[in-house]
């Protein structure tokens, strides 16, 4: 598990092990817009302003991944304790 920062107000929002990001971020209120929840169409796409995702979609480019400065909370989750998210 980890947690996530939502930048523009401080919040932290943890993330179980049996959840994925993006129903953590939804279970807080925060409505995320999202379509097919498998890494593959964008639609969840999520700033990243600190943090190391682990990238398990299939949307982003390698480069993309390397930057760390965006996500797709639906499928992918953290391999730093903490994200914070351009939110
Ligand atoms: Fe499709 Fe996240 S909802 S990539």
């Amino acid at each position: 598990s980890f947690e996530m920062e939502i930048a523009s107000t401080g919040r932290v929002i943890p993330v179980r092990a049996d959840q994925t990001a993006l129903a953590a971020l939804h279970e807080a209120g925060l409505d995320i817009p999202m379509s097919c929840e498998q890494g593959i169409c964008g639609t969840c796409l999520t700033g990243v302003k600190a943090g190391k995702p682990d990238h398990r979609d299939q949307y982003l480019t390698p480069e993309e991944r390397e930057a760390c400065d965006q996500f797709l909370p639906c499928c992918s989750r953290a391999s730093s304790p903490r994200l914070v998210l351009d939110l």
